[in-house]
């Protein structure tokens, strides 16, 4: 038996003889806006209903931040109690991707009727996560009335004179992760269609921050964040582009959550934990065990800057809150 298929050449359709059917095993590449939007579970309308579910089931309160934990920091909020740990694969409506270091969880730290919802193991690109999914706490938190993201991370430090264990205080990033949550219908539906993004890390946030970390006993500095996307570490001869183009540390994440909470009027504070020198700044092959270590090293001194920073940023008075 003979097949008939008709097929484009150019602009021309040919037709041809086949002796079995022709199977074409690659659809044509989606454009980068088609490939961000077409394969999402979550929509506008499907967060909203997730914001109106966890409040029912939960009842937060007023809900004052989300904070994030970067690799290996376990984030503690001394003063609040953690009342529920609630698995993300209960609340959010894709599947889950594990990463050692990252379990996924949302803590509910109270206090009275005040809730700070804490995110241990955050979603990242690399893992497969689509932009919408990464930054899905974000926009839980911000529809729950979240004034706050106080996101952390471990970075690589770009510059040899930031030693491993201290903190940045990021003032701005760069974006190379190649996406954007923004993209498709968010922009419109949960803010404006194009946000600026020239004061987007809170400047009296970040001189709370800078005081808070060194009495805290951190070695503090101050700079821009480069989002790649990874999962490889960066090669010696990108770490030097990153540093020329003017970073300070390198990392796999945060960018998207600072862009969707910006996008909904969250006030942003981000802080980098340099856990290792950048490739090539040193002459070893760095490890994801080493980006962890160092995360569970800085974990007491982390408690105490948290402490610090949410006591004088949520307590009556306190600064940093007031839109
Ligand atoms: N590069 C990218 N991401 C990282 C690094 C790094 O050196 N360290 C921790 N996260």
């Amino acid at each position: 038996m003979q097949f008939v298929e008709r097929i484009a050449v150019g602009k021309k359709i040919v037709q041809i003889h086949c002796l079995r059917e022709l199977v074409y095993p690659f659809a044509p590449p989606p454009s980068p806006v088609e490939s961000q939007t077409m394969k999402e579970s979550l929509t506008p309308a499907s967060i909203r209903e997730l914001a109106r579910d966890f409040e029912r089931q939960y009842q937060p309160g007023r809900v004052r931040a989300l904070m994030v934990a970067g690799s290996g920091l376990k984030l503690e909020v001394p003063g609040w109690h953690p009342t529920e740990t609630i698995s993300m694969a209960d609340i959010m409506p894709f599947p889950m991707h594990h990463l050692e270091g990252h379990d996924h969880s949302l803590t509910l730290w109270r206090r009275d009727d005040e809730t700070l919802l804490v995110m241990n193991g955050r979603f990242h690109l690399y893992q497969g996560y689509s932009p919408a999914e990464v930054v899905a706490p974000v926009r839980l938190a911000a529809l729950l009335g979240a004034e706050v993201l106080l996101a952390t991370n471990a970075a690589g430090a770009l510059d040899s004179s930031i030693p491993p264990g201290s903190l940045v205080v990021v003032n701005d990033h760069i974006n190379l992760l190649g996406s954007n949550p923004l993209v498709g219908a968010w922009a419109k539906e949960m803010g404006p269609q194009f946000p600026d993004m020239s004061e987007a890390y809170d400047p009296e946030l970040r001189r709370l921050a800078l005081r808070c970390a060194t009495d805290a006993g951190f070695e503090v500095f101050e700079g821009i964040y480069v989002a790649v996307l990874g999962p490889s570490f960066e090669t010696p001869a990108e770490v030097r582009m990153l540093a020329g183009m003017g970073g300070t540390v390198v990392g796999m994440s945060t960018v998207p959550e600072v862009l969707a909470a910006h996008h909904m009027g969250l006030k942003i504070l981000v802080l980098s934990l340099a856990s290792n020198p950048a490739a090539g700044l040193v002459d070893r092959p760095l490890t994801h065990q080493e980006v962890l270590e160092s995360g569970r090293e800085a974990a007491d001194t982390m408690k105490r800057l948290l402490g610090s920073l949410v006591e004088r940023i949520f307590c009556p008075g306190g600064s940093g809150t007031e839109k």
